[in-house]
């Protein structure tokens, strides 16, 4: 059997960074490289503030770095030291060309492929972490044999990674599996098998699912559209709610007793974000269309225009109940990562929330606690609503707690579920804002009758007006 002794990483990002991390912190007989182009990046990861925010990071980090885990932009140097090389770059949605707006951009891991086969001087296992559409294994393959000597061969893996942001860490350390497809060939199966000796370093062997490539590629897809499937189930039943005042987490909780239901993943929300959940159900819908399926993909498709409706929804009830208008009110908009313990914003709900506030002209005042003023100002200047950062200044001030985005405004609108968010003193929030004053309960974290207490008014998604 092949025995991985040194792995490469291309992509530095939110999944190459922690997962290989993890790896040189269980494996320390194992030489981890992450390598990136991004050279701003590769420093952050070398220095004492690591480029992304994820509880438990640092220690993996720190406790390794320099010892068997390094970060670098030598790229050609890393894969070809290496015997296994991960492939966990970036696969966003294309924005122009055949499939616009739905298929995925393989542009980054075809330039990682075609850099492996340029440069490797012996045999690798290539191991596609990357989120990629059902069947790219196939077209990596081609690269890299076409680009090669006969005498240096690579087999290749898919090895998806199931982690979510914010719980990172104990996702890689504890997960629930770790799947791994491969070609149902002897040296499939023996690249196979080398991958899992890896993990087996530490995940308990019945935890990890070997498939052939194809499963595995597809179950990944498939198990994002499933559980953002049941957020806009579940978001679904929340307009229900309102309208007739059922309580959705009522209904969400007697629903999960159900033990073919479970409780998770039925939280009622502004609106699911993040980089994975829209832009892999969209790849899912294409790759029904191109199947020819043309159900299916509707099926799918309705998952993400939900989600969309959701946000509309929300900011709709917001303007409604200011009274019909929100120009040139203060809206405080408290949280803007797409989830709690991440400062990622990727197809944050909050980006839409605000999008709206400003077309209407209200004074938006935002607080998160990890995001930083670049990042807020450079989603909101996207070109479309408001074309340049200065204009998007003129609507909108960053405040460093929430009690100063909160002050002499009319509405608080909790777009993130921090869990600070949960143990503010509302009195003293309540004597510095307009009267009456608002708050609309995005992510259902407050207690709204203690609110109401108080004097505000409260508005929560999925439950009635009072
Ligand atoms: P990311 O944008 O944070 O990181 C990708 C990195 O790859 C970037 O730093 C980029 O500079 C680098 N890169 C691109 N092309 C390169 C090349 N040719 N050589 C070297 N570096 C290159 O992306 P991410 O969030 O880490 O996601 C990576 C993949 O993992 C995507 O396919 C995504 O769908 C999937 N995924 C993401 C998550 C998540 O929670 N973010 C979870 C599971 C799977
Ligand atoms: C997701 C998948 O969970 C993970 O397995 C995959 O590897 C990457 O995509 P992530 O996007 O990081 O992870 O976070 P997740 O916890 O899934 O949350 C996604 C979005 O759904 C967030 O905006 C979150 O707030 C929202 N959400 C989640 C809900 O609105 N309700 C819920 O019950 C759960």
């Amino acid at each position: 059997m092949t025995q991985v002794k040194n792995i490469c990483c291309i992509g530095a990002g939110y999944v190459g960074g922690p997962t290989c991390a993890v790896i040189a912190y269980k494996c320390p007989d194992i030489k981890v490289t992450i390598v990136d182009v991004n050279a701003t990046r590769i420093a952050a990861w070398n220095s004492e503030r690591l480029p992304i925010y994820e509880p438990g990071l640092d220690e993996i980090v720190f406790a390794r770095r320099n010892k068997n885990l390094f970060f670098s932009t030598e790229v050609e140097e890393a894969v070809n030291e290496a015997d296994l090389i991960f492939v966990s770059v970036n696969t966003p949605t294309k924005k122009t060309g055949v499939g616009a707006g739905y298929a995925a951009d393989l542009a980054y891991v075809e330039s990682a492929t075609r850099g492996i086969a340029d440069v490797a001087k012996s045999s690798k296992i290539v191991v596609e972490k990357s989120t990629v559409p059902c069947r790219t294994a196939e077209s990596m393959r081609t690269i890299l044999e076409a680009n090669s000597s006969d005498d240096i061969r690579f087999d290749i893996l898919s090895n998806p990674e199931f982690l979510a942001e914010g719980t990172a860490v104990n996702d890689l350390l504890y997960p629930d599996r770790v799947l791994i497809g491969a070609l149902q060939t002897p040296e499939g199966l023996k690249a196979q098998k080398a991958l899992v000796e890896v993990y087996a370093h530490w995940v308990p062997i019945e935890r990890i699912i070997t498939t052939n490539l194809w499963s595995s590629e597809l179950s990944k897809l498939a198990a994002n559209a499933l559980l953002a499937q049941r957020i806009s189930s579940v978001n679904a039943l929340s307009a229900i709610c309102e309208a007739t005042g059922a309580d959705i987490d009522e209904v969400a909780y007697a629903c999960g007793r159900d033990s073919r239901i479970g409780p998770k993943f039925l939280k009622a929300s502004v609106g699911f974000g993040g980089s994975c959940f829209q832009k892999d159900i969209l790849n899912l819908v294409y790759l029904s269309e191109q199947l020819n399926l043309p159900e299916v993909a509707a099926y799918w498709k309705q998952v993400v225009d939900l989600n969309e409706y959701q946000k509309k929804r929300f900011v709709s009830r917001i303007i409604k109940t200011l009274f019909n208008t929100i120009t040139n009110k203060r809206i405080a908009l408290l949280g803007f990562a797409f989830k709690k313990d991440t400062g990622d914003t990727r197809e944050s709900a909050a980006i839409t929330l605000c999008k709206n506030f400003i077309q209407e002209n209200a004074k938006v005042r935002i607080y998160d606690p990890k995001v930083s003023p670049e990042q807020i100002y450079m989603d909101l200047s996207e070109p479309g609503i408001v074309d340049n950062t200065k204009e998007v200044k003129k609507h909108i001030t960053i405040t460093s707690s929430a009690y100063e985005a909160a002050d002499n405004t009319d509405a608080i609108v909790i777009a993130t579920e921090w869990d600070e968010f949960k143990t503010l003193d509302y009195e003293k929030i309540y004597d510095r804002m307009n009267k009456p004053a608002f708050i609309f309960d995005g992510r259902l974290i407050l207690d709204a009758s203690k609110l109401r207490n108080i004097g505000f008014r409260v508005h929560t998604i999925g439950r009635p007006a009072i």
